[in-house]
This record gives C-alpha cells, structure tokens and sequence, in this order.
C-alpha cells in the first residue's frame, strides 16, 4: 500500500512495570502470543508479539538489580528469548534448543552485572528465529548504571531508544517472510513506516537498533552531525562526531544530537543511505542542563590473551543452502570450542565464502572488542565494547574476549537469521 511519507508520529515504544519489585529484583511477566498492529495507517497487520504490541516493550534494569521475567507460551509452537548482548548464566541465555513449549512458561533470570549498555530481546528457538523475530517478537533492554547516570547524559523523555528494521509486506498489509531478504525495503522505526517525531531544541540521546533480520543500514542526518556515545556494550572513552554511520543487523549505536543548533520549523531527515526513514521536526524550545562531557567511561584494560581461535562463517550451496562454521552445521549435540573459565582469547574470524555475500559475527555471554578489521585497527567509534560485527565480503575480524565467570554452553553465529537458523551457528563450552 502507497503511503505519504512523515505521516505518522514515531510512538515510543512503552516502559514495561513490573508486576512485583523487591529490595534488589524486579519481577516482569510477559506473554508471547500473536496478535495484529496497525503498522500502516488504517491496516491491521498479523504479527507476533511480546505482551500483545508490535514491537515487544521496553525492559529498564540497573547494574546489580536483578531482574526476572516470566514468558508465557500462548502460541501454538516452540518459542524463547534470548537477550542479546546480556552477561548472564546459560539457563538463562536463551540457547536455541532450549525453548518454551506452546502453553508453557519460564522465568529467565538476569542479574545485570554488567554495566550500562542497550541490549536488546528477541526469539531464540532453532530453526524458527528468523521468522519470529521478523514477525515482531523484539524488544529493547536497558541497563543503566550509577557512573552513567552521574555524566548528566540526556534522559528521561529525551532518552529515546528507536529500533530500526526493514520489512516486506504484500498488497493486504501483511508481512512477506519467505522472499529474498533484499525485497525488505521499507523500513520502520518503532514499527511505523517512516514517521515523524517532534523533537524540542534541545540535545536528545538516541539509542539505535537495527532489529533487520539481515540488513546493513548506512545512516546519516543529511549531513548533521551525530556525537556517538556508545556501542553495543556501553559508552565509548569519548564521544565522537560522526555524519554517518553503518549499522549491522542487531548492532546498536548510541547518538547524541543537538537540536539546539537549529530553529525552530527546521525538519531533519535520517536516511538510510538516500532512503528517508525518520523526520525529526524542531517544534518547541526547552530547558537543557544535560550534557557530553568529553570523557564518558574508559574501557576495560585487555588481559592478556592466552588462546587463539579460527573461525569461518560460509555457505554449503551444493543441495538446499546450508550454514557452516568451520565447515559444519550447527549440531546441538557438539561442543566446537572448550574454553576455560578466566581466559582471555583472541578469535580470528573471516567470511569464508567465495561469492559475494555479506555476514555477521555474534557471540553470545561476552562484550569483545574488535582489535583489527581487515587487519587494520577500528576507527575511535568502533572501537569500544561489542558483541556483534559485520563482516563483509572478503572481511576478516579479529576479536579479543575474556570468559570471566559463568560455566556452560553458549553459541556464537552469524546474525542474519536467515543464515543462524539453517546452520550457520556453533557452540562454545565454559568449563571450569
Ligand atoms: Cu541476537 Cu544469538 O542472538
Ligand atoms: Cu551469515
């Protein structure tokens, strides 16, 4: 369906309460059922959802607070979640064999002893990820922590988490799953197609997910400039001005933006590329005593690495496309890495397929950090904690991560969905 753009307001997706809080937790409740949303003006479309909406709401934790959720199944297949970028035991990773059976529930309990960062929440269970996720079952995860709260960031209502995905839909308004991944081209910030959203004149915090199955999104302000804060696993040292910026699916990049600078009635549009997804309308002026100081939060010092790993992401296309890493399947049943308790390794990863196809690394448990791209060292905004990458064609990632305390198995894959849930994923073990 035609639709006018910068015809609907951005919504912001809602804080979810929890249904119980103690001295150090709290306890949230969440069902997973399908649903309908109004994505396009005036047209319900089918989706999944997490507690009835499209897109799942927004968790807001603290470092050292814990905080349990309890999923309950009402649909009527296997599902789990997952939460990305998260610092917490295996039972409660979300692993892809590890799912809620349709009827069932399970608390997931996260103790947040990581700093502050923006995760994020979505389906996990194996084979059918792709299509859950796609069909809305994500959402935002906040942790904050005291430093944090202590730079004077923007917050509260100028805080303003925005999720980013493409998607297809057929002439009734309906999501188009199975097609090519390239025929998702329009994209929906907080699940509406290219919105608007009245800002004051005033610095505003943006936390940006791209929530694409399989999607890079080059982003850009027309120009403007964006101070980049943090990445996927928190503040960055510094902030650093950028007038673009490429994010991966499931990457997150926090901006500040100062609205300041222009008069009111000025229209800022961010583009993906030359593609308009999300008008920024200066409406009103206000008081703003936030600010970026210069330094925001020093990374951890690297350990020394006492380990090295290869690994490679590519494609079997000889039957049905099957996903490799280091030329195997995911098979549940296998352990690929062992890696001891306290270790600090180096993992070398490269895109191994010899036609042009692009690729994601993630790994579960860990915040890593990228040392070298295409053996060169990252740019400043690119170089703090991480636990997704691109890699592109010919690319090759260079990683350094520390296993600091939890046992157990985790999985590390590829993030287009569409390549994790056919193959292309594997299975580390924490051992003491
Ligand atoms: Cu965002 Cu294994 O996933
Ligand atoms: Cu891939």
């Amino acid at each position: 369906p035609a639709l006018a753009p910068f015809s609907t307001q951005m919504p912001i997706l809602p804080t979810l309460q929890p249904v119980q809080s103690g001295l150090d937790v709290d306890i949230y409740k969440i069902p997973i059922k399908a649903g309908t949303a109004e994505i396009l003006p005036g047209v319900q479309t089918p989706v999944l959802t997490y507690g009835g909406r499209f897109l799942g709401p927004t968790i807001r934790a603290k470092t050292n607070r814990r905080v349990k959720i309890m999923y309950q199944n009402q649909l009527d297949m296997p599902a789990n979640v997952h939460l990305h970028g998260g610092h917490v035991p295996s039972v409660s990773d979300g692993h892809p064999m590890d799912v809620i059976q349709p009827g069932q529930a399970r608390v997931y309990d996260y103790p947040n002893t990581q700093q502050g960062a923006t995760l994020w929440y979505h389906d996990h269970s194996h084979h059918m990820e792709a299509e859950h996720v796609y069909r809305g079952l994500q959402g935002f995860y906040l942790i904050e922590d005291d430093s944090e709260r202590r730079l004077n960031l923007p917050s509260g209502a100028y805080d303003v988490p925005i999720l980013l995905r493409d998607v297809e839909f057929d002439a009734n308004g309906e999501l188009i799953f199975f097609d090519d991944p390239a025929n998702r081209t329009t994209i929906l910030a907080n699940g509406k197609a290219q919105p608007y959203f009245p800002v004051a004149a005033r610095k505003y915090r943006f936390r940006l997910l791209n929530g694409s199955n399989e999607h890079v999104f080059q982003l850009n302000l027309g120009g403007e400039t964006m101070t980049k804060i943090a990445s996927d696993g928190g503040l960055l040292p510094a902030p650093v001005p950028v007038t673009e910026m490429q994010l991966a699916s499931a990457e997150r990049a926090e901006i500040v933006v100062d609205f300041a600078r222009y008069p009111i009635g000025t229209q800022l549009v961010l583009s993906n590329g030359s593609d308009p997804i999300l008008r920024f309308d200066v409406v009103r002026r206000a008081v703003d005593t936030s600010r970026v100081p210069d330094q925001l939060r020093p990374l951890p010092a690297l350990p020394t690495p006492t380990v090295t790993r290869d690994v490679a992401l590519s494609f079997d296309l000889t039957a049905d496309p099957i996903g490799l890493v280091n030329g195997r399947p995911f098979d549940p049943a296998r352990v690929d890495f062992q890696i001891k308790r306290g270790s600090t390794e180096i993992w070398n990863v490269v895109n191994a397929d010899t036609f042009a196809i692009d690729h994601t690394f993630h790994m579960h448990l860990v915040q890593f950090r990228v040392l070298e791209r295409n053996g060169a060292a990252p740019p400043q905004h690119d170089a703090g904690l991480k636990d997704t990458v691109r890699l592109p064609p010919g690319g090759s990632l260079k990683l350094q991560a520390t296993f600091r305390d939890y046992l157990g198995k985790y999985v590390y894959h590829c993030h287009y969905l569409e390549h994790s849930s056919i193959g292309m994923m594997a299975q580390m073990e924490i051992i003491p």
